[in-house]
């Protein structure tokens, strides 16, 4: 109910009547009253006026599941919503979910996470308020050697989100008006979204088994939309879109522009289950194809030109001496020969 008479405010520029709320809901005064405190908590601000009713005057910057459903224009993503104002790691959560039957779909979100998890066992930082931290959780029927290309479609849909925003438009031109290498947003292989060269997303992706079948995956991805200020471990590496644009963006925005982002291209992926049909797509956003890289491989590290992903998502190396070698994700990772990208 929350979740529709946010909607119905959302609509309505003047005042909805509680009596309105009522007969349209089918609830009592008491409950609509209720609601809109709720609402106010959460940091909307609505103007109540005697004879007239309640207006919106605020839209807080909150991605409770109310807000989410206002905002999402998904098809599956999110049919179910699952909100944390904190938690351990929403990963740890859509996969407790995941094992009591949540269908593919359920979107798990929090606005803080205690225990964030990144990749290679390091800690994911997420503090409340500017961030976004969300898990899906997919029931794909694909074969478990494929499931690690859901992240690199991860990527991209981050990427392409982000991008199409509307509220990016003219920010995106001045910046790529300045960098001409490529666009503001860019993809560092295999799943970091990058912006002037510095990780704005981290993507991990996790999956459980059954002999030969996946039972889920739940992919979690962190974007740093509106984080001003970041740990000296990571200062160097990390950014977020508010301190590249200048500005901050609403986070259920960027939410609703991933996940419609992502159902678009994970049909594109099922029609192979592959990446045959995004690859040219991919290699257009990705940062650091065309470039010289370092490949940190386990058996040693080496320089090469990095040409862009194969069917599989391993990214094509061209090594010194000319021959070429296909990288797989989660065994290497790759740096830029002067920087992180
Ligand atoms: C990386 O190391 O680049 C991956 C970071 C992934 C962070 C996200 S935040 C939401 C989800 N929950 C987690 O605990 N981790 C992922």
């Amino acid at each position: 109910m929350k979740a529709e008479i946010l909607k119905m405010l959302k609509e309505d520029a003047g005042y909805l009547s509680g009596q309105q709320l009522c007969e349209k809901l089918g609830v009592s005064r008491t409950a609509v009253w209720k609601a809109i405190r709720q609402l106010e908590e959460e940091g909307y601000k609505i103007e109540a006026v005697r004879n007239r009713g309640y207006r919106l005057v605020h839209q807080a910057d909150v991605i409770t599941s109310a807000e989410l459903k206002t905002m999402l224009h998904t098809k599956w993503v999110g049919n179910r919503i699952v909100y944390f104002d904190e938690t351990d790691s929403t990963n740890i959560q859509a996969r407790k979910l995941a094992e009591e039957g949540a269908p593919h779909g359920t979107l798990v979100v929090a606005d803080a996470q205690l225990a964030g998890k990144g990749r290679r066992g390091r800690n994911w930082i997420s503090p409340h308020g500017t961030g976004i931290w969300m898990s899906l959780i997919l029931r794909p029927n694909i074969a478990p050697a494929s499931a690690s290309m859901l992240t690199l479609v991860a990527g991209m849909a981050v990427t392409e989100g982000v991008l199409g925003m509307p509220e990016l438009k003219e920010a995106r031109k001045c910046y790529e008006k300045e960098h001409t290498e490529g666009s503001f947003c860019q993809i560092k292989w295999p799943n970091d979204v990058v912006v002037g060269g510095k990780k704005i997303c981290g993507i991990l992706t996790e999956m459980s088994t059954e002999e030969d079948s996946i039972r889920h995956v739940v992919i979690g991805i962190g974007i740093n939309a509106n984080t001003e200020e970041f740990p000296q471990e990571v200062a160097s590496t990390a950014t977020s879109l508010k301190r590249e644009l200048g500005f901050s963006l609403k986070r259920s925005h960027i939410i609703s522009a991933v996940w419609e982002a992502f159902e678009r291209e994970y049909a594109r992926f099922l029609v192979s289950c592959d990446m045959s049909e995004l690859k040219e797509e991919y290699n257009g956003l990705c940062a650091n194809c065309k470039r010289q890289v370092q490949v940190l491989h386990p058996a040693g590290a080496y320089q090469a030109e990095a040409l862009g992903i194969d069917n599989e998502g391993c990214l094509l190396v061209k090594k010194e001496d000319g021959t070429m070698e296909a990288v797989l994700s989660g065994e290497v990772s790759v740096r830029g020969i002067y920087g992180y990208v």
